[in-house]
């Protein structure tokens, strides 16, 4: 029997690598280029699946094809919104993403620019670096106490709850939740949480807020200039969903002028581009979009697309269908 097309756009995990290609007949984008819109129109007509990963921009302008022969698009990682998913399904394409496994380490990174950012750790580890550390004194880059804080979350799926149990059962953090929907009671409970309407009700009442919300255009901008107004003074803000979902512009301004007390970004608007003025915000913790980078959520990951492509190659219903 022959063995489906399958196409894997950038490089992944040598051990998925090398079990994809024994199962498929695997063809891998050696130079782990990201591709391009006609690169995409090509490969949609040569491949039985194509993989693509959060740096394939699949817009409309890659569906635009007359005939094509793909039938699934397994995507590598959890986010989908730079898949056109009309565009998908007008070719009769499936869409499948690879949630749960990447849970535990993006929250881990969500704490991580949490405490860096209140307790300076950028700002502390550039100064010493740069042999400007004179030693310890009682004024010295004083931070903002996380334990026991109030953490607002906006967007509590999978890994929004990751993160209200690192913070409340490991931090002490009183935790407040704005999702689309209405969370359950017993889930809500888990964590000590209470959930309030409105994005609104959530920000004044927060010394952290933590985004945790699918991108895409129904989140663009979700916090812009007038909701960064309404974050305290002393607040941070956490971005490890997409970068969409922050207007960065309107956060270089609230940052610089001490609006609020800081930030920390795994994500960004136009990756891997980050707006000039956001360089100059010592206030600010920055990451290249390392949320699911460790070996082994990155193999998970993998292996997840593999068991998503396989059930659609055998006829069954691959579990992570999004499309
Ligand atoms: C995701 O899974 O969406 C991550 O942001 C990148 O893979």
């Amino acid at each position: 029997m022959t063995k489906p097309r399958v196409l894997i756009t950038r490089r992944w995990p040598e051990a998925v690598e090398r079990a994809m290609a024994a199962r498929f007949e695997v063809t891998l984008n050696e130079a782990d280029r990201p591709m391009t819109s006609a690169d995409f129109r090509a490969a949609f007509a040569t491949f039985d699946a194509v993989c693509p990963t959060v740096t394939d921009k699949l817009g409309p302008e890659a569906f635009d094809l007359a005939q094509g022969r793909t039938k699934v698009l397994g995507n590598f990682g959890v986010g989908f919104s730079h898949i056109d998913l009309d565009g998908a399904k007008r070719h009769g394409m499936a869409v499948t993403n690879t949630p749960d496994v990447l849970s535990d380490c993006t929250a881990d990174i969500a704490m991580t620019l949490m405490l860096m950012a209140a307790r300076r750790a950028g700002e502390g580890e550039r100064e010493l670096r740069a042999g400007g550390w004179t030693g310890w004194r009682p004024t010295h880059m004083i931070g903002t106490k996380v334990s026991g804080a109030t953490l607002g979350i906006i967007g509590f799926g999978r890994i929004g709850q990751a993160m209200a149990r690192r913070a409340h059962h490991g931090f002490g953090m009183k935790i407040l939740v704005q999702n689309r929907s209405p969370v359950a009671a017993d889930v809500l409970a888990r964590y000590g949480a209470r959930q309030v309407a409105t994005v609104e009700d959530l920000l004044p009442a927060c010394d952290f807020v933590s985004l945790h919300c699918p991108g895409g255009a129904a989140n663009r901008h979700l916090i812009n200039a007038d909701r960064l107004a309404l974050m305290r003074g002393d607040a941070f803000l956490i971005n490890t969903a997409r970068g969409e979902v922050v207007d960065e512009a309107a956060l270089a301004d609230a940052l610089a002028a001490r609006r609020i007390g800081g930030a920390g970004l795994d994500v960004f608007e136009r990756e891997p581009q980050v707006t000039a003025a956001l360089m100059d915000c010592p206030n600010l913790v920055m990451l290249p979009h390392l949320g699911s980078a460790t070996r082994a959520t990155r193999e998970a990951m993998g292996f997840r697309v593999m068991e998503n492509i396989s059930a659609f190659f055998d006829g069954k219903a691959p579990p992570d269908r999004v499309a």
